[in-house]
């Protein structure tokens, strides 16, 4: 090999290896994550490998996230909060723990996406959205001769006494999600009693809200109440699992996004909520059993999700149910009315 052969090679190697994105010069990101564990790793492993950056990566609930983010603001560890249902990152953004970030990708992003950014004046984005409802195993159901349930009224009836699985609303998001439902559906009163009622049929309050729907697969419980896409995703495992859109509408969760307050890593936080408000990242849902409707318009729908076009939806009041004296108000009544009484 020549002298200028050499030189050549050895700078394109050089050119080569400064294309690369290293870790070590791209820095890293300390993420929160709150679905579930498959799609956390998995959006985890595509960002680390198309930026370089490294991320320290923690799953928990959406409750669960808040509170961690809300008991360390005088010292944040967390950069970036993706996923979970909305409410908490509202309430996160009206408390000043988030800071306000308008993406360039913005423009690409479903109506309701935007609206849940604009109604936190810049400091949440929708990534996903989906609606509530319920499932069961029918051959359980139909071993115990239950009827089938068809709507929210029928779960609180006595005969499905210890059959039904839900998660506890003060860590996880979807089941703070069902208590504001019920409470939009039925009015404060009668929800309440409804849920005095259900506690009753209620054999686990989960921490995580995609939870009883593994019990519905697993045989643990009858009957579970999650997103129906969590549910939909079990049932290609078990095709005894029926989803239940409930006959007097449902309410839906818009998964949301958040950069922390003080976060260590801004830039790499900005770069990730850039990234994360593309296709290639939102159709990992898809590809993990995850079936939510990907908020930028441009990412395909998961083929088995919930047609949301379709489903019986409420009006849900999100500023309402999202805002902190409502949300700290219903789940303190929810703990001394509800889950504190004997079954
Ligand atoms: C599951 C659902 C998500 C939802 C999340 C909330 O992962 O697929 O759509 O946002 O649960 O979790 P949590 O445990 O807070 O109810």
């Amino acid at each position: 090999m020549s002298l200028k052969t050499m030189l050549a090679a050895s700078a394109a190697l050089t050119a080569l290896v400064a294309a690369a994105p290293s870790a070590q010069a791209q820095g890293s990101l300390t993420l929160y994550c709150s679905v579930q564990e498959e799609l956390c790793r998995a959006i985890v492993t595509m960002f680390e490998k198309d930026t370089g950056i490294k991320v320290a990566m923690t799953r928990k609930s959406s409750g669960e996230t808040y509170a961690q983010i809300k008991a360390e603001a005088s010292n944040p560890k967390g950069d970036v909060w993706w996923g979970g249902t909305g409410d908490p990152h509202q309430q996160a953004a009206a408390e000043d723990l988030t800071v306000e970030y308008k993406s360039p990708k913005m423009g690409e992003l479903y109506d309701w996406a935007v609206r849940q950014w604009e109604q936190t004046k810049g400091r949440t984005v929708g990534v996903y959205s989906g609606a509530l409802g319920f499932g069961y195993n029918a051959k359980l159901l139909a071993a115990k001769k239950l009827p089938e349930p068809k709507c929210w009224a029928d779960l609180a009836k006595p005969e499905y006494k210890d059959e039904v699985q839900v998660a506890d609303p003060n860590s996880s998001g979807t089941s703070y999600t069902m208590l504001a439902t019920i409470v939009q559906v039925m009015g404060e009163d009668k929800g309440f009693e409804w849920l005095k009622k259900l506690h009753k049929n209620i054999n686990q309050y989960t921490k995580s809200g995609a939870a009883p729907a593994k019990a519905v697969n697993l045989g643990e419980t009858t009957i579970g109440i999650t997103f129906m896409h969590d549910m939909i995703a079990e049932a290609q495992l078990n095709p005894d699992i029926k989803t239940v859109a409930p006959c007097e509408g449902t309410g839906y969760e818009i998964g949301s996004m958040s950069i922390i307050k003080d976060a260590r890593n801004l830039e790499n936080a900005k770069k990730f909520y850039d990234w994360a408000l593309t296709p290639a990242p939102q159709s990992l849902g898809a590809q993990n059993k995850q079936l939510q409707t990907p908020s930028n318009k441009a990412t395909p729908l998961p083929k088995m999700g919930v047609d949301l076009s379709t489903t019986k939806l409420i009006n849900y009041d999100f500023a309402k149910y999202g805002s902190s004296a409502e949300r700290n108000r219903l789940l303190a009544k929810w703990d001394k009315e509800v889950k504190s009484q004997p079954k």
